[in-house]
């Protein structure tokens, strides 16, 4: 009977571990950096920080400020309104739109820093 406690309780200690061990992987996937999101997220259209869908609108420095995009801010901005694009109106034609439920606020930080860091 004694044992049998014991075994018990070494087993509620072996799963409990295994639950934090599986909360921690969770948490981990979600610390991506600001590369990698921006690799998921923005590089299918925005290729080395180029624009596929409109050439004069790419995420380099000459471009973004040319189109008021200065801060980090102003890149969340974008993400979460993009807005119609004015050379093809058409809904699907424009940048994808990013809310909260696709990409935090937290992860939209990183994804901007990212931009203004890499691309000149
Ligand atoms: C489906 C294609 C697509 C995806 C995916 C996409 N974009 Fe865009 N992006 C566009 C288009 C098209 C424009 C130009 C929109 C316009 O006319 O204002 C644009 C414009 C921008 C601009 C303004 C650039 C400038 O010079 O004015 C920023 C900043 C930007 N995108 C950031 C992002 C970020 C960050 C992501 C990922 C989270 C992303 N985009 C994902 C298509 C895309």
């Amino acid at each position: 009977m004694r044992i049998h406690r014991r075994l018990i309780s070494l087993l509620f200690v072996v799963l409990l571990s295994l639950f934090f061990i599986s909360l921690t992987g969770e948490e981990a996937s979600s610390e991506k950096s600001g590369e990698s999101l921006f690799k998921e997220h923005c590089s299918s259209c925005h290729p080395d920080g180029g624009n596929i869908l409109n050439p004069s609108k790419t995420l380099h420095r000459k471009d973004r400020e040319a189109n008021n995009i200065h801060t980090a801010e102003d890149i969340i901005k974008k993400m979460r309104n993009p807005g119609p694009a004015p050379t093809h109106p058409q809904k699907w034609a424009g940048m994808t739109m990013f809310d909260v439920s696709k990409i935090s606020n937290d992860e939209a930080l990183k994804i901007a820093d990212y931009i203004i860091k890499t691309f000149e």
